[in-house]
């Protein structure tokens, strides 16, 4: 691995992807899987939530699910070698909330800023590359994405004043004060295990992501990335949300001829791995998805 020298360097910054929980809403589906390994289209959920780390320049992991679904995530990803990542597991044995994560990765995290991406979302963004490094090279506080939706009162919400500063965040508020959604990827600083220890839970007896979100919009070093009409954003929560996921990557990769959230590919395009090491994993694929990256591993290296 690594035979060329990287074009995305790896950044300071840890990755942690959260794909626990019972995903309730979707059983049966859910039954003996995990949500995260539902497909959407042609890939399983939790590669999309991935991708967007590495997008960053992550290329430390620790992933954290159930006791019941640890071991195929594990199947799924290894220890992440092939990709030219590392990436750990933790168990999380009770749904204990969000912001839960920052309590379990602590001692993985060992004092570096992090990343937190929630296994179940779906983000695709023009120029997005350039908005992850963006946050990525805040150093100071934390920064989280707003996007505007029909239905606000399903997550958690950021409201701003009439200069454009976020003032108050409300987790699923009965009458939302803005349409702007908080979407699952928090950027933090090196500060974030720490308060999310001065946490309690809230009244569904969850520690709350909006809640250590809070502590940082207190200290005033809370930013907000509006994300613009460009992005898309998808929930994965329901059954509807799940297939019209699926059916919009189908449209666009159809259209362009491109994956969306291919792993393989953006580590190829990070130079993490190289066009004989693409080669090798397309040969693991024997479908449509091994023959694009044999068709990308013919290629010159690209830049991003
Ligand atoms: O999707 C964005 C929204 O995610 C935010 O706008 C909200 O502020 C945030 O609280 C969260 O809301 P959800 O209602 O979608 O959270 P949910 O309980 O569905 O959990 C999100 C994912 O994290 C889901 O895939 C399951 C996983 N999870 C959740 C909890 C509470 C865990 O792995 N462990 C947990 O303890």
């Amino acid at each position: 691995m690594m035979t060329r020298s990287p074009t995305v360097p790896a950044s300071g910054r840890k990755g942690v992807l959260l794909a626990g929980g019972e995903g309730s809403r979707l059983a049966p589906l859910t039954r003996a899987i995990s949500k995260q390994l539902l497909p959407i289209y042609d890939k399983p959920l939790v590669y999309y939530p991935l991708s967007i780390l590495m997008l960053a320049g992550v290329r430390d992991v620790l992933l954290i699910s159930t006791p019941q679904h640890l071991p195929l995530f594990k199947s799924l990803l290894s220890d992440g070698d092939a990709w030219g990542m590392k990436i750990d597991y933790q168990v999380q044995t009770e749904t204990r909330g969000v912001a839960d994560a920052m309590l379990l990765a602590e001692n993985w995290l060992d004092g570096a800023p992090s990343i937190l991406a929630l296994g179940d979302n779906v983000l695709y963004s023009t120029g997005l590359s350039g908005l992850l490094k963006q946050a990525a090279d805040t150093e100071t506080g934390a920064t989280v994405f707003a996007c505007p939706v029909r239905n606000p009162e399903q997550f958690g919400v950021v409201g701003f004043d009439g200069k454009g500063q976020a003032i108050n965040l409300e987790e699923k508020p009965r009458r939302p004060g803005s349409e702007w959604a908080v979407i699952g990827l928090y950027f933090y600083d090196e500060t974030a295990p720490e308060k999310a220890r001065r946490l309690i839970p809230s009244t569904r007896d969850e520690l709350e992501i909006i809640d250590l979100n809070r502590l940082y919009l207190d200290e005033q070093t809370l930013n907000v990335i509006k994300l613009s009409r460009g992005a898309t954003w998808l929930d994965t929560g329901t059954l509807d949300g799940l297939v019209t996921a699926g059916e919009w990557v189908r449209a666009i990769e159809r259209q362009h001829g491109f994956k969306v959230a291919c792993p393989e590919e953006i580590a190829w395009r990070n130079g993490w791995i190289d066009n004989a090491d693409l080669s090798a994993l397309a040969n693991q694929h024997k479908s449509e998805y091994g023959a694009y990256l044999q068709r990308l591993s013919a290629r010159a290296p690209c830049q991003p």
